[in-house]
């Protein structure tokens, strides 16, 4: 005989159609049912459109936290002799912070255990990135990522599939019935992982505009309010930095030239905004595991960071000094005429990098490492009749023409640019 269950799953999903709140237990039952299979999928996304459309309280989402937190294994660093520091950001065009970032922080003592994605749609991942280094693997056992903690001080690898895996369930089907931009679950299924994994402090890089996941600036920083108070709220000492995704980060939009760049920014030089906004993460992770002090400028400056990077990547097989794949065909694109670049969209070119083959459309599908972008100039930039303003890269240049279709109207040149504000827009702490 099966068992009785405590609630019937009804009487929820009606409770927050009418605007209700579900208790703790009820909370604690529905992830629990849902991951035994007995809450079905449908039943699970008609609650999921329920909480899109009507929202949750703090507590609901710290109880809905923790039930998909309590589905799956948690991960502990106690057992290493130094602080954790991780980072998290919301996804964007161009963003490879994390590349030189988790390096940068490790030379201070810190370890970074990085669990990190591959990319979905026009948003890059960390692993599909440094996996164009030869060689180089993301799956680690346990062991091997203590182990590299302890030795190297920084990992980036692949999130097991033990961590809160209610979430990864009800990720799915949130793809699949519209519900992905609810702040509750996005916050709830962000910080879930974060806290299974152990982590001792978090910084949240959340990014507003046209290439992030949220566009608005207001809802980027209740989404940011949101999963500050949770991480607090579990003892994970937890700040967001609200971050401009308007323009692309960077030069390099792809896999093998993300790279790149990292890797000059590593040796010291790379794009401003790239090497601002690393600088400013490494900050705020190296103050919240006490440090407020550490000279993270220096560290760049004079290789002790490329001294970690390159450990990092040959403790997981990767051969940092071997050369990254190049792409067969290339298209440059050029200025129509003198001028200022006065616009540069994020999202088309993230859309357009992915038509490339740099990004993919389903979880299985495998990346091309050497597509992507490369932009030659910068919104502010003067820039002359003919001159090149980016240009793409693929295996199959039949992937050109509707990459270049995405970029229609994505950029333009004008007598004058409006100045851009700073990369981070605001500081949010508990
Ligand atoms: N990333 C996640 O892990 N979960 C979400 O809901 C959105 C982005």
């Amino acid at each position: 005989m099966s068992p009785v269950e405590a609630f019937d799953v009804v009487d929820l999903i009606r409770t927050k159609r009418d605007r209700g709140e579900l208790t703790t237990p009820q909370i604690d039952w529905l992830i629990d049912a849902f991951t035994r299979g007995y809450v079905a999928d449908e039943q699970m996304s008609a609650l999921a459109m329920a909480i899109l459309l009507n929202g949750m309280e703090r507590r609901e989402i710290r109880d809905l936290t923790m039930a998909m937190i309590a589905s799956g294994e948690r991960m502990s660093f106690a057992a290493l002799d130094k602080p954790t520091s991780d980072k998290h950001s919301t996804g964007g065009v161009g963003d490879k912070i994390t590349l030189p970032l988790a390096p940068l922080v490790a030379v201070f003592g810190v370890a970074v255990p990085q669990l990190s994605g591959r990319g979905l749609g026009h948003t890059g991942g960390t692993l599909d990135k440094l996996e164009s280094i030869p060689g180089w693997r993301a799956a680690l056992t346990n062991d091997e990522m203590m182990r590299q903690l302890t030795e190297v001080g920084a990992v980036i690898c692949a999130a097991g599939s033990g961590l809160a895996p209610a979430d990864k369930r009800l990720y799915a089907l949130r793809d699949t019935t519209g519900t992905v931009e609810a702040i509750p679950l996005i916050a709830s299924s962000i910080m879930s992982k974060k806290i299974a994994e152990g982590t001792g402090a978090l910084v949240l890089d959340v990014k507003f505009g046209s290439g992030a996941f949220m566009q608005e600036y207001e809802r980027a920083e209740e989404l940011a309010r949101t999963m500050v108070a949770l991480g607090t709220d579990a003892g994970v000492a937890t700040t967001a930095l609200l971050t401009d995704m308007n323009v692309p980060l960077g030069l390099a939009i792809g896999n093998a030239n993300e790279v790149r760049e990292s890797v000059e920014v590593l040796a010291g030089g790379g794009p401003a905004d790239v090497v601002q906004l690393t600088i400013a993460l490494a900050r705020e992770m190296l103050t919240l595991a006490g440090q407020p002090d550490a000279d993270v400028e220096s560290a760049l400056a004079d290789g002790r960071a490329m001294d970690v990077w390159k450990r990092m990547i040959r403790a997981q097989d990767g051969d940092p000094d071997a050369p990254l794949p190049v792409a067969k065909e290339t298209h440059v694109v050029t200025a129509s005429r003198d001028g200022v670049l006065a616009t540069q969209e994020a999202l088309p070119f993230g859309i357009a990098a992915w038509r490339l083959g740099a990004g993919r459309a389903r979880q299985q599908d495998p990346v091309v490492h050497a597509a992507g972008i490369d932009l030659h100039a910068k919104p502010g930039d003067e820039v002359r009749a003919g001159q090149p303003l980016f240009t793409l890269s693929a295996d199959d240049g039949a992937r050109f023409p509707r990459a270049l279709e995405a970029l229609e109207g994505a950029y333009s040149i004008a007598d004058s640019a409006a100045p851009r504000g700073p990369i981070v827009r605001a500081r949010i702490e508990a």
